[in-house]
């Protein structure tokens, strides 16, 4: 035993080793939640969690559902297939009671500008305006139907 003659100082250092993984075992035991690793690598719980958040958005088929006259607009022109709640905002609460929740109208100069503000970033041939040179100061929804926002002669497509 004479290679180890003085190695007292080798296993108090692995002890404090083995202390200090038992330590991280309590601790672990603590923080780390019930239901981690139910499922996998995440905490089971959240599934439930989650699942129980009111649920904000309606779907545009509720709305057209009651907004028939919105539809018939719509539904021709360039914004068909923008659904309702991308410019309205999430609305269940308002499809779910229309009578004590009443939607505020989007404003234009800031909606608009959000998709069709002119950058070198977006396709080609998506439309998009420089809006304040485009629309001399005045609101989008003076010159273009929201629901059918298109100018051709004649009027609104
Ligand atoms: C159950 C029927 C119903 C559903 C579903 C519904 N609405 Fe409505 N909505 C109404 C009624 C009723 C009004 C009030 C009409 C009024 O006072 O002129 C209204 C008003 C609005 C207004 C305001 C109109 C204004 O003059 O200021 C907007 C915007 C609107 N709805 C958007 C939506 C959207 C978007 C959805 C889908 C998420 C939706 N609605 C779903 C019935 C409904
Ligand atoms: C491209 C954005 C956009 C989309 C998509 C859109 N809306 Fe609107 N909507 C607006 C804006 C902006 C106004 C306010 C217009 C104003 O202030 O004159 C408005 C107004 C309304 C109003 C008030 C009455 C009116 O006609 O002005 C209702 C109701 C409405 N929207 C329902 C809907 C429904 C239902 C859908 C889906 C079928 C829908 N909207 C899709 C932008 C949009
Ligand atoms: C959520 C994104 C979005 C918002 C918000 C939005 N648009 Fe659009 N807009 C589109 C898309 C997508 C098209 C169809 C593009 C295509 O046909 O390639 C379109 C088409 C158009 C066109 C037709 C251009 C042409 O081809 O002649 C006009 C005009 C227009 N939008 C104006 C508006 C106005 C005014 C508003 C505000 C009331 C608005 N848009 C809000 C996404 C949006
Ligand atoms: C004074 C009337 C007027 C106002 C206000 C107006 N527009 Fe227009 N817009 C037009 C006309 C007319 C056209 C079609 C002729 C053209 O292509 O320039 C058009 C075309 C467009 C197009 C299609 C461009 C393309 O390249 O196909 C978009 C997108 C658009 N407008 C968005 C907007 C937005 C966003 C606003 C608000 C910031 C707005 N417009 C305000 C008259 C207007």
């Amino acid at each position: 035993m004479s290679v180890f003659k003085d190695a007292g100082h080798l296993f108090r250092f692995a002890g404090l080793f083995v202390l200090a993984f038992l330590l991280f075992l309590v601790i672990r035991g603590f923080v780390v939640p019930k239901t981690f690793g139910q499922y996998g690598h995440y905490r089971g719980a959240a599934i439930g969690e989650v699942g129980a958040h009111p649920i904000k958005f309606a779907g545009h088929q509720t709305c057209e559902i009651c907004h028939t006259d919105v539809l018939d607009v719509k539904k021709s022109g360039k914004h068909a297939h923008v659904n309702c709640e991308a410019c309205h905002g999430a609305l269940a609460s308002h499809a779910d009671d229309p009578a004590s929740v009443t939607p505020v109208k989007p404003d234009t100069a800031v909606l608009c500008a959000r998709c069709h503000t002119a950058s070198a970033a977006k396709p080609k041939g998506f439309p998009q305006v420089v809006p304040a040179d485009h629309s001399n100061g005045l609101p989008c929804q003076t010159c273009h139907n929201p629901h059918s926002p298109a100018m051709a002669a004649g009027g609104a497509k």
